[in-house]
């Protein structure tokens, strides 16, 4: 499939199996979120560039890497998404968070953007806009074009699970934004959930159900 990363490391499919898991509660559920989106986004900034600087060590001056001025951003889907910007923030504690709410119009069953707060200066960095279903793909297809709009240009989708449904969606309208996932399964039922999957992310993240 064109455009997406799944992320077969072994740690990261070993605690989807328990997030998957219907016997997995709450607090579990949203700690193993937070660890597999950590685990993510060291595999998601494996590309990042780097420049040399000169520091010095106890014993010496010498050349050493640091991340090349890159400027971060993580955009959170609300309210799924924000169930994963806690483990990206461990390991990019300097990103900017933005948020999108979106809701979709019962009439014409297009999403709406009900909420958007993104940093000032979007088209200068990379943005990460994370959900952790990527269903249908109405909603993130919708977010990165919101963010497209207001002049972002660089930008990567990452979810725990993706149904083919909805990469192929995205991949359609944004053939220029990589997504990367956990898994990829097999389909959408017919309530657009995707199976097997792992239930309402929401729900399951705030025990609303
Ligand atoms: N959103 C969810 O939370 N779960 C699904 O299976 C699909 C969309």
């Amino acid at each position: 499939m064109k455009n997406v990363f799944v992320m077969d490391h072994p740690l990261i499919q070993h605690k989807l199996s328990l997030i998957r898991d219907k016997n997995t509660g709450t607090k579990e559920f949203k700690e193993l979120v937070r660890e597999v989106s950590m685990l993510m986004a060291y595999e998601v900034t494996r590309n990042l560039p780097l420049e040399e600087i000169e520091i010095e060590t106890p014993v010496c001056k010498t050349k050493a890497k640091v991340l090349a001025g890159r400027k971060l951003g993580i955009v959170p889907i609300l309210r799924a998404g924000l169930g994963m910007v806690d483990g990206f923030l461990n390991l990019l504690p300097a990103a900017k968070v933005g948020h999108i709410g979106l809701y979709r119009d019962p009439e014409t069953l297009e999403p709406v953007e009900y909420y958007c707060k993104l940093p000032t200066d979007i088209e200068e960095r990379e943005l990460i806009v994370v959900d952790p279903m990527l269903a249908t793909g109405g909603s993130a297809k919708a977010a990165i074009k919101f963010i497209k709009d207001r002049g972002a240009t660089n930008i990567k989708f990452v979810c725990l699970i993706a149904a083919p449904e909805g990469v192929e969606a995205v991949h359609r309208e944004h053939p220029d934004v990589d997504i990367y996932a956990a898994a990829v399964d097999e389909r959408l039922n017919d309530h657009a959930y995707i199976v097997p999957g792992l239930g309402d992310a929401g729900d399951r993240l705030f025990g609303t159900k």
